[in-house]
């Protein structure tokens, strides 16, 4: 309408006005898949962060009233839905961050790589639409499987001539916060004061977390450490078993993928310090992508951290090898 169009225009001026001031500039975030299961709860969030002024929720059904329903929310972003392939240039041009929970979830008895062939071909759209409108964004991919989502959506992005590695990266922070919650629960402490690595990849076996390195410094028996590797490797079917048939993790995903893209856009405001595991393009391992943590900046993941020692363990030859047998 024309008073949204206003209303954003306005904003980002105020946008304009703070940046040349020397204030929080405010980001333009788009979501596409926004009124799905993570969508909704995710534009919710994203809505209500101080460091977004222009929310865009793009999706195939349901995107407008989505957006209707969002925009009421009395902070400072400015929300447009976007409806269908031919409003998704709209949708894209000038974002600084694309979040993408767009395609099918898991049903019970499916794996993370029963989802590629629907879900690659959505990824593979959409990417084509941010090489074209906003070749600069961040890219934040959390549709399944990550694994190889990720891969193809760089393939899309070569291919375009847009690829930055630095600027795509795979959402596996839903790992690191089950970690942290599971390993608080064994430990009796509260979650928020505990920091597991996650490395590897996002999908069972793929999944590592460094126990050996967690942060307050402890060790667990064998039988701790089995339990808390299987539980995080499959939180995910935890989560579509509990569910039985409606889909999967949607509630902690929104809240893990909204902590990631504020993290993302403090890295783009050249906040310092900002680290958070990604699977990204990545010479840690002989693998082409992997997940482990980085450091976020105004150019995206700026750095790919090491690993550090590992125990015997976590033994990173079994996790190459399962990683190798999961790439497409
Ligand atoms: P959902 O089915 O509730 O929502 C998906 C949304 O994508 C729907 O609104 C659908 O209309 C939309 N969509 C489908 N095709 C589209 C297209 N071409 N363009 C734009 N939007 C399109 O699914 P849910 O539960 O929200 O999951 C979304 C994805 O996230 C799944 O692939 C799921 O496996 C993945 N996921 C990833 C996690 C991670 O840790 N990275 C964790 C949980 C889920």
């Amino acid at each position: 309408s024309p008073n949204l169009q206003k209303m954003e225009e306005s904003s980002l001026l105020r946008r304009e006005n703070c940046r040349a001031k020397g204030g929080a500039p405010g980001f333009k975030v788009a979501i596409l898949g926004a009124a799905g299961g993570i969508g909704q709860p995710l534009a919710m969030l994203v809505k209500m962060n101080p460091l977004v002024s222009v929310l865009h929720l793009y999706d195939v059904v349901n995107s407008p009233g989505v957006a209707a329903d969002v925009s009421h929310m009395d902070t400072g972003a400015v929300v447009r839905g976007f409806l269908g392939q031919p409003q998704l240039e709209s949708a894209l041009t000038g974002m600084d961050l694309v979040i993408i929970p767009a395609g099918v979830p898991r049903k019970p008895g499916m794996t993370r790589d029963d989802l590629f062939k629907i879900n690659a071909g959505i990824v593979r759209t959409l990417c084509e639409g941010i090489a074209k409108c906003c070749p600069h964004a961040i890219v934040n991919l959390i549709s399944n499987p990550v694994n190889s989502t990720v891969p193809i959506a760089a393939e899309v992005f070569k291919k375009a001539g847009t690829y930055d590695p630095k600027r795509l990266l795979g959402v596996t922070n839903l790992d690191v916060l089950r970690a942290n919650t599971f390993v608080a629960e064994v430990l009796g402490i509260d979650p928020r004061d505990v920091d597991v690595p996650v490395v590897g990849g996002h999908s069972g076996v793929t999944i590592l977390p460094l126990l050996s390195q967690v942060k307050p410094a402890c060790t667990f028996t064998a039988d701790e450490i089995n339990y808390l590797t299987d539980r995080i490797q499959n939180g995910g079917t935890e989560v579509v078993e509990a569910k039985a048939g409606a889909g999967s993790a949607t509630l902690s995903m929104a809240y893990g993928a909204a902590k990631f893209a504020d993290a993302c856009l403090r890295g783009l405001r050249g906040d310092a310090g900002i680290v958070e595991c990604s699977f990204v393009a990545s010479q840690v391992t002989e693998l082409p992508f992997f997940a482990s943590k980085v450091r976020l900046g105004r150019g995206g993941a700026e750095e790919v951290f090491p690993l550090g020692p590992l125990s015997e363990y976590e033994s990173l030859m079994d996790l190459i090898n399962s990683c190798n047998k999961l790439f497409c």
